[in-house]
């Protein structure tokens, strides 16, 4: 059995606590022999911060580029509002993303029957909803060239940013989305504006060729953005994997997040390039929410999307798909016995701590596996 390397950031606020429901579940898949992590750990955002006067260290981006996956908590918090912008908290996650080159960020929203309720869909529309937006990370409006705000001659001024997408860019975007999809359902659904946006038409071209060429059996179909929002809440049910660029990506994985109910719900993952020599992929899986210092040190947090990012990585940097599935199973059923932390509670819920849950996710999982 190869070793694979974890590296742990748990970082601020709740962060450690659903870390640690996270390392019981690694510790248990070890001693059990079903695979081999070896994990080490360290310091990110504020906690890194008090520590050495950054928000990340060199030595630990240095373990974080030489580990097969990430696992990241949370960061920031009131406490450290007034530090300089550039070693602020969130400077720690922007650096790992940057460095490790995720231009590829996954969001699930799956809807657990037992949640289906509590949903503002009716719950035939979200029950056993289980679809996966694939954003671009790097390129686009966010960050494409010029974007400034200009002062004209006439007094008013004016603000431009540009959308900005290189072929290459969508070639790469769009093979996560195949490979995904292969290991999915099989289906594709690529969003744009071909309608009114040239970055749009290019888009659509270049996700149809890679998908005629490197995946004939994936079934794509193409969908502009704004209708993809309606059909999203109209019947989300008939999409698997959706691709599209950082903007409506934004947009889109929101609107699919709050189909399934709360946020100490939703995982996420963003993954790198693949190594030429091993097709790995750098990757780091995080919960969507952040450091909710609000409910910080009380044993309030809900350690679900953190067990779930960690089902991520089970299932995409390391192919152990039989335990992601067991582990996913594992928490259904524990929120189908009605156990739930206070965020996700309802009438008659048996409501218990991030420890009690954590654990009894664990139990679930050791009777599957
Ligand atoms: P937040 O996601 O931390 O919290 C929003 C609300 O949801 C709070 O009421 C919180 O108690 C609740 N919540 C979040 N996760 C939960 C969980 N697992 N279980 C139960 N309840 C949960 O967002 P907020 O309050 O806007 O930001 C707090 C701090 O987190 C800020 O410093 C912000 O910059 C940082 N942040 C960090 C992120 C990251 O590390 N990736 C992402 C978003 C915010
Ligand atoms: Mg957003």
């Amino acid at each position: 059995m190869t070793t694979k390397n974890l590296f742990l950031l748990p970082g601020d606020g709740i962060g450690p606590e659903i870390m640690a429901e996270v390392k019981a579940v690694i510790g248990f898949i070890n001693e059990a022999g079903l695979a081999d992590f070896q994990t080490d750990e360290g310091l990110v955002g504020g906690c890194a911060y008090d520590a050495h006067g950054r928000a990340i260290s060199e030595e630990d981006m240095a373990k974080a580029l030489a580990a097969d996956a990430v696992l990241f908590g949370a960061v920031g918090g009131p406490k450290w509002d007034a530090v300089p912008y550039d070693v602020r908290p969130e400077a720690g996650l922007l650096r790992l993303r940057k460095d490790l080159g995720l231009f590829a960020n996954l969001r699930p929203a799956i809807c657990y029957p037992a949640l289906a309720a509590a949903s503002s869909l009716k719950p035939e529309v979200v029950e056993g909803l289980d679809i996966l937006i694939v954003r671009e990370l790097t390129g686009g409006v966010y960050f494409g060239e010029p974007k400034e705000i200009v002062t004209l001659e006439n007094g008013q001024r004016r603000a431009v940013d540009t959308q900005l997408y290189t072929t290459g860019e969508i070639e790469r975007i769009a093979r996560v989305a195949f490979d995904l999809a292969r290991t999915r359902s099989g289906r594709v659904a690529s969003a744009e504006k071909r309608n009114v946006m040239k970055s749009g038409v290019l888009w659509n071209q270049v996700v149809t060729k890679v998908g005629a060429d490197e995946y004939p059996e994936i079934k794509l179909e193409h969908v502009l953005a704004d209708n993809c929002a309606m059909q999203l809440v109209r019947w989300p049910k008939q999409y698997d994997v959706i691709v599209c660029d950082n903007l409506f990506g934004d947009i889109l994985s929101d609107v699919a997040a709050m189909l399934t109910g709360s946020l100490g719900m939703l995982p996420s993952a963003s993954l790198g390039a693949p190594d030429p020599a091993t097709g790995t992929r750098r990757a780091l899986y995080e919960p969507v929410h952040g450091s909710a210092p609000d409910i910080a040190g009380q044993g309030l947090a809900n350690p679900i999307a953190m067990l779930g990012s960690f089902a991520m990585a089970l299932r995409y940097s390391f192919g152990l798909i039989d335990l992601a599935e067991k582990l996913d199973a594992a928490i259904a059923e524990v929120l189908d016995s009605g156990t739930r932390t206070k965020d996700i509670a309802s009438e008659g819920s048996n409501v218990v701590s991030t420890t009690e849950m954590g654990a009894a996710i664990l139990k679930a999982f050791k009777a599957k596996v």
